[in-house]
């Protein structure tokens, strides 16, 4: 069987403002229509890389300046690994 997928999203303020809000969202949306894998959200507090937000981990990879754009097909190419 499949280990399951993480996904950890900073929920740090910075983060958020800089775009997490908006790439929460669309993983929310994404991970619903996948009812088959295993796949745990969790938000983080602040990773002390601010400059770099807003940051997200899929597994143990940390992505920085994640876009709102390119947030869905990074997260169904983490997802379907
Ligand atoms: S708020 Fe996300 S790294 Fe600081």
């Amino acid at each position: 069987m499949k280990s399951p997928k993480t996904i950890t999203i900073c929920m740090g303020s910075s983060c958020f403002s800089r775009g997490n809000n908006q790439n929460l969202k669309i993983i929310q949306e994404i991970i619903s229509g996948y009812e088959g894998i295993d796949v745990q959200l969790s938000g983080a507090l602040c990773q002390e890389q601010c400059s770099k937000g807003p940051v997200l981990y899929l597994g143990d990879t940390m992505f920085s300046c994640v876009d709102s754009s390119e947030i869905a097909d990074l997260v169904e190419t983490y997802i379907n690994s």
